[in-house]
């Protein structure tokens, strides 16, 4: 009998005084897409980095083709034919997109092939994945985070693996890019591929995956055939409990108009250079009232975090203007916003939002913008209990409020960077992929929180990728095609199909 591609007996791992992983077996067949969910926090990603030679396990079994495997880092895995898609993008951001696909890769090492060449394979890379327009020569941290994500999966393409670990690979690919993305599985697959992938969307691994592992606080919790899994039996396992209410509804009014969008115009979509729409488009108007849950949706690069942006004051708009009814007419810089009363949760928790190696407790009471003398002072205690609270309310998993941030979970990390937001005193609140990463007993647990904010008069913005969250949570919708954002309608007036022929100009 052929032994597996992949076997795993008894790993464990852990870092300091935190148990990441107790004691995990998993097997994975020769062309087999197996699927592995968990909880934040339940270990997932730090087992997927000791099969990819990130991290060495305390204890435990790795066999690759039968073989004993114990890489002795990421290129040794590589060289033996297990690569990894990162959960936090690991592209260097100076490069160029073009050198971000081929770094590491034989040809570039070894200068085999000329310019022309590997031009024409980081472009074939992308064309599998539907984004060959990419421009190849513009550096890694210009793109949005779901380009990046293209651009990181591209990199993996070039040479397939034996093993392909995916952590997350679809946390911020909409619809459309997932169907992409799952037609380039499907054909790895077809040629032995074993495939391992993380997601939180339990309903794209029921159709992706062949069988399911779930880890729960380091543990397996059980295993099986999707085909015959219910998505609630899922839940029950990683969660130890039931999920009912996924999109739990407060009752909640819109009332005044507190922020009145005017035909702003977005920098990309109407600058005579570098507009992605090639034509300017329509200029932007829409208002938000006190109490209204607004969401938008889009495919990757249509403008939303664009439009986001503008709004708060990170890019100039080249048109029109943003008023925050109530506040005067100030300087449309964050700063000015911010002291207005609008909150931004920026999409990009790296680069522009959390401070990795700080203790969650300080991350929580400062930010980048509120340590502008406004929160200059803050007592330990007031800071402490602050945080407390939070990683009560959102199940924070963590050692206490002093660990650094750096040390959490992906979905964990992106609950602090809510949280903190939320900590301030803010009208406004401008949420770009909020739930991006988290699993979903907390998403239910951020919905709540969402319709809290709105109950008490919050207005709020949602920026998301994911159709059943927005529909489920709320009040108005609408779409962004090209730098256009569609009117604003009430969600029951949209169906998915709609809005997806919305999202791609056929409607
Ligand atoms: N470098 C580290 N130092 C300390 N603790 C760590 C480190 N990396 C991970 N941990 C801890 O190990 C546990 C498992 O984390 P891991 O990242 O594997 O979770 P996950 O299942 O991938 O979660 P998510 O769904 O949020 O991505 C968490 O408690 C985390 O805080
Ligand atoms: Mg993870």
């Amino acid at each position: 009998m052929t032994p597996p591609r992949l076997r795993l007996t008894g790993v464990a791992k852990a870092f300091g005084p935190t148990r990441a992983l107790r004691s995990v077996s998993l097997e994975v067949a020769p062309g087999e897409v197996h699927v592995l969910i968990g909880e934040n926090g339940a270990g997932k990603s730090t087992l997927m980095k000791i099969l990819s030679g990130a991290h060495a396990p305390d204890a435990g079994e790795l066999a690759l083709d039968g073989q004993p495997y114990a890489p002795t880092g990421p290129t040794d895995a590589r060289a033996r034919g297990v690569a990894m898609i990162y959960q936090e993008l690991t592209l260097a951001p100076h490069l160029t997109a073009q050198e971000n696909i081929l770094l590491g890769s034989e040809s570039a090492r070894f200068g085999w092939l000329d310019a022309k060449t590997s031009r024409e394979r980081a472009r074939a890379a992308l064309a599998q994945l539907g984004h060959d327009h990419l421009d190849l020569d513009r550096p890694a941290a210009s793109f949005s985070i779901a380009e990046q994500q293209i651009i990181e999966i591209a990199r993996v393409l070039l040479q397939p693996p034996r093993v392909l670990i995916m952590d997350e690979p679809t946390s911020s690919l909409t619809p459309v890019d997932v169907e992409k993305l799952f037609a380039v599985i499907t054909r790895l697959r077809a040629t032995g591929v074993s495939i391992i992938y993380i997601s939180h969307f339990l309903e794209e691994c029921r159709r992706i995956g062949d069988r399911y592992t779930v880890l729960k606080d380091g543990e397996t919790a059980g295993t099986g055939h999707l085909a015959e899994a219910t998505i609630n039996h899922l839940v029950a396992l990683m969660t130890g409990r039931e999920v009912k209410d996924l999109y739990p509804r407060l009752a909640h009014t819109p009332g005044a108009t507190v922020l009145d969008v005017k035909a702003v115009g977005l920098p990309r979509f109407t600058g005579p250079a570098g507009s992605s729409a090639g034509r300017a488009s329509r200029p932007t108007s829409f208002q938000l009232r006190a109490g209204e849950i607004l969401g938008i949706a889009g495919l990757i690069g249509a403008g939303r975090t664009d439009l986001a942006r503008a709004i708060f004051g990170l890019d100039e708009a080249t048109a029109g203007e943003v008023l925050v009814v109530g506040a005067p007419a100030a300087r449309t810089t964050p700063r000015a916003r911010w002291q207005s009363g609008v909150g931004f949760l920026s999409e990009n928790r790296k680069e522009e939002g959390l401070m990795l190696v700080q203790p969650l407790a300080d991350n929580l009471t400062f930010t980048k913008l509120g340590a502008f003398g406004r929160f200059g002072w803050i007592s330990r205690r007031r800071q402490h209990a602050a945080a407390t609270r939070w990683i009560g309310e959102l199940e924070v998993k963590c050692r206490d409020a002093a660990q650094p941030v750096v040390e959490l979970s992906g979905g964990n990390q992106q609950k602090i960077a809510l949280a903190r937001l939320l900590e301030h005193p803010a009208r406004i609140l401008l949420l770009d992929e909020p739930t991006r990463g988290i699993d979903v007993g907390s998403k239910a647990q951020i919905y709540r929180l969402i319709g809290d904010l709105a109950a008490s008069g919050k207005a709020v913005l949602v920026i998301s990728s994911y159709l059943p969250e927005l529909l489920g949570l709320c009040d108005t919708l609408a779409v962004m095609h090209r730098g256009e954002l569609s009117a604003v309608r009430p969600c029951a007036a949209w169906t998915e199909a709609e809005i997806m022929r919305t999202a791609t100009g056929s409607a």
